[in-house]
């Protein structure tokens, strides 16, 4: 009996000491995957804008002194490097010849008016004139032309 009377408060104690630690511990996880929650929205957050400035920057320079080969790359290249819409491939001298006979004031010019598919500027309305001249001689040279561009 004597024994039973000993270990009974131990026990207890036991118990008490045991749910303080599960409720301890419970708290801890919680606390932790809020604030695992909450970082994740902060991190999300702060990334943002440098992703959008990023982005903004893809072009590379500013506008007025992209180069042909980079507005290319951006632009035109979704329709003359895959012949999408049927655009004249870059380099296909099979399709280029005639229209490089026509003269690169007529090729720019379409260009930037726009012909049958093909947008005004190639749907980039913010080229100005000396950009789109730059990528016209870069398109029509892959063809062999031998355009001369604006610096
Ligand atoms: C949405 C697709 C598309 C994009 C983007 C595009 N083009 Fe074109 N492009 C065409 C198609 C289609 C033609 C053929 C038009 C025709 O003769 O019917 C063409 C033709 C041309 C021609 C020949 C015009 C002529 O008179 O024979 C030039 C030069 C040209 N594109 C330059 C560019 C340049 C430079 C860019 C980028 C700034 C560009 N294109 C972007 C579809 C596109």
């Amino acid at each position: 009996m004597s024994d039973l009377g000993r270990s009974a408060p131990v026990r207890s104690f036991a118990r008490i000491a045991l749910s303080i630690g599960v409720a301890a511990l419970a708290t801890q996880l919680v606390g932790c995957g809020k604030k695992a929650a909450v970082d994740e929205e902060l991190a999300a957050k702060l990334v943002q804008p440098v992703a959008r400035v990023e982005l903004a920057a893809a072009p590379a320079a500013a506008p007025g002194s992209r180069k042909g080969e980079d507005i290319f790359k951006a632009v035109c290249s979704a329709c003359h490097e895959t012949g999408a819409a049927g655009a004249p491939k870059a380099g296909d001298k099979a399709a280029w010849g005639p229209r490089i006979a026509q003269g690169y004031d007529t090729l720019v010019k379409s260009a930037a008016a726009g012909k049958n598919a093909m947008p005004p500027r190639g749907g980039a309305a913010d080229l100005t004139d000396d950009e789109l001249k730059r990528a016209v001689a870069f398109l029509a040279n892959k063809a062999g032309a031998g355009f001369k561009a604006p610096d």
